[in-house]
């Protein structure tokens, strides 16, 4: 079943006809002046001019013409000509009642599923996951759940960063450790206790090495890097540890954070197909030799950019940049691995679409990538797409980092929130009688609730600043308000259902039910936009909307002291606003306790 909106603007398309009117302009759309009209239309203000007559006449015109009255009675006209609808008590108890029947909650699946890949999450192996993976893995595991809810076959993908330089970096750094990794003995006794703290200090240690000049480091772990992907048992040795320890430590931080991947799959998965890839594009006459590298240019004619030289003078150059395919030392590059790992996803999962849910900085990567895979005819340009987010930054509106300057991990991320979470579940006297597991439980959920409902209320590509005591809020546009009032409403279920209270048909009829079954109504709508526009903050809205919308009808319409049929209808009201509520929160990735 249709939504209110979609309803109202059929029958206005067929006014809009018979007046002849053009009728993309009937569009009918909730309205932001609920005082007057819940449904609201613009459009005579739009054909006015093109049939000579003032917008007024045109809306008197269309109110006259009005003629789905079962929907609605004629709207009436506010100011130059804007249609104002209010919708019959018939129409949104048909509606709540389908939304109560319907397992998707009144937002039907899409009409032609397509098979499409998130690609999210991306931690790098060597380097822990901190707080830059954090919107990665929440916005990317929103949207997969959105897909799959309308019915696409979705596959989230890791894409653990795991080859390049950054590999040939750490191994360089073992070498300095154990004055040479020559000796089998002694590398293996080594690689047994290897830890991800160990790696996660020597990372940055030798990173900044390289960033400070130093080309001695700098030189052998390129060519450790080679080595690697050249094939040296002794390196891939070295490699196989790390990655191990490092997957193992981001998996347990993916579960604590409610994050789950279909395809635990890597940039070193798809090294085997980089040697034929390179040979297919050399053939394809794709590659151009380039100060020793080779690269394919995707710019096309008279695509350039300003470019400011070391020695200060502007020259135009090509925009994009091309593709580093093959580097100096013969590596395969970041774009290399992410350019095999289409032709490995068309061979393997054949997708429609692929969803990189990456940071916006690396718009230009991927700007690269696709221009590079649709000239060689790996994937059409338009079955990829980059969704990128901006930053979550620190009350001084950079990045945020930790009070030392450094990147927060994301376990010590998380623990802070829960520790947070148990302060203010003690402070609103919630949980005392809860065993210790119980208690635990529930503060998780409130924490991963704040954390992911904080980020996902903003726009992706909007940044913002990291404040856990406001997203731990009770009260307001938060997580924890959220998981309170769905608790509370199955409190409500639960002592109907101790007391053996049935739900029953829903009749809208209280003024104070309207604006909830309205606030049901906009679900399908809100789904919608997040699917359209890989934006999950639609959703989020939505679920503040209905918890506010059912707060208005609780504290207007009693459920458990009223009685008979009302009682009945409220009930089931009650019922559908709460499994509506769930699944939204579902899109968002948060669970919702038991109680609270
Ligand atoms: N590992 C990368 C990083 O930390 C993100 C990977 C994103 N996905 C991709 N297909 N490139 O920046």
């Amino acid at each position: 079943m249709k939504d209110l909106a979609s309803k109202l603007t059929a029958a206005n398309q067929a006014v809009f006809e018979a007046l002849g009117l053009d009728p993309k302009h009937a569009d009918v759309r909730r309205s932001d002046r609920p005082d007057l009209g819940e449904f609201q239309a613009n459009g005579a203000l739009a054909v006015a001019k093109a049939v000579g007559k003032k917008p007024q006449e045109v809306a008197q015109s269309v109110a006259a013409g009005w003629s789905a009255d079962e929907l609605a009675p004629a709207p009436t006209i506010a100011g130059p000509g804007f249609l104002n609808f209010k919708v019959t008590a018939q129409a949104l108890t048909q509606r709540a009642q389908s939304i109560a029947d319907d397992p998707n909650a009144g937002a039907p699946p899409v009409e032609a599923p397509r098979r499409v890949i998130v690609d999210y999450g991306g931690p790098n192996v060597a380097k822990g996951m901190h707080v830059g993976h954090l919107r990665a893995s929440i916005i990317g595991e929103s949207v997969k759940r959105i897909y799959r809810f309308r019915g696409d076959e979705v596959w989230g993908d890791a894409h653990f960063g795991d080859w390049g330089f950054q590999m040939g970096l750490v191994i360089t750094a073992l070498e300095d450790e154990l004055g040479g990794i020559e000796d089998r003995a002694k590398l293996n006794a080594r690689l047994k206790t290897l830890t991800l703290d160990q790696l996660e200090a020597i990372y940055p240690t030798y990173a900044q090495r390289v960033k400070a000049g130093d080309i001695g480091v700098r030189d052998r772990a390129r060519k450790a890097t080679a080595a690697l992907q050249g094939g040296s048992e002794l390196h891939r040795t070295i490699w196989k540890a790390m990655h191990d320890v490092s997957m193992a430590a981001q998996k347990r931080d993916f579960v604590s954070l409610g994050v789950d991947f279909d395809l635990w799959l890597g940039e070193s998965d798809a090294d085997p197909l980089i040697p034929e890839m390179v040979r297919d594009l050399e053939a394809k006459g794709l590659l151009e030799e380039d100060q020793g590298a080779r690269i394919l240019r995707v710019a096309g004619p008279g695509e350039t950019k300003k470019k400011r030289r070391e020695d200060g003078t502007v020259v135009e150059v090509e925009s994009p940049d091309p593709l580093l395919v093959v580097s100096s030392e013969g590596s395969a590059m970041y774009g290399t691995t992410d350019l095999a790992t289409i032709v490995q996803r068309m061979r393997d999962q054949k997708p429609d679409l692929i969803l990189y849910c990456v940071d916006q900085r690396q718009a230009d990567h991927f700007e690269q990538v696709y221009r590079a895979a649709a000239k060689a005819g790996y994937a059409p340009r338009e079955a990829l797409e980059h969704i990128g987010f901006g930053t979550m930054n620190g009350p001084d509106g950079t990045p945020f980092k930790t009070r030392a300057g450094g990147v927060l991990k994301l376990q010590d991320l998380i623990g802070q929130a829960e520790e947070k979470a148990r302060a203010r579940l003690k402070e609103n006297e919630i949980g005392a009688d809860f065993s210790a597991e119980e208690f635990e439980d529930v503060a998780h959920k409130v924490a991963i609730a704040a954390i992911k409902f904080a980020d996902l209320s903003n726009f992706r590509g909007t940044s913002y600043v990291f404040d856990l005591d406001r997203f731990m809020s009770f009260e307001g546009k938060t997580g924890p308000y959220l998981l309170y009032q769905a608790v509370r409403i199955k409190s409500v279920l639960r002592k109907a259902d101790e007391q053996g209270l049935k739900a029953g048909p829903i009749v809208i009829e209280h003024d104070a039910e309207r604006p909830l079954a309205l606030a049901l109504d906009a679900f399908d709508g809100a789904v919608r936009a997040a699917y359209d526009k890989k934006a999950p903050h639609f959703l989020a809205e939505h679920a503040h909307n209905l918890a506010q919308a059912f707060s208005g009808f609780y504290a207007n319409c009693p459920i458990l002291p009223s009685e008979g049929a009302v009682r009945a209808s409220r009930l089931a009201l009650a019922a559908a606003t709460l499994k509506q509520l769930v699944v939204t929160l579902d899109l968002l990735g948060i669970d919702v306790p038991e109680r609270m």
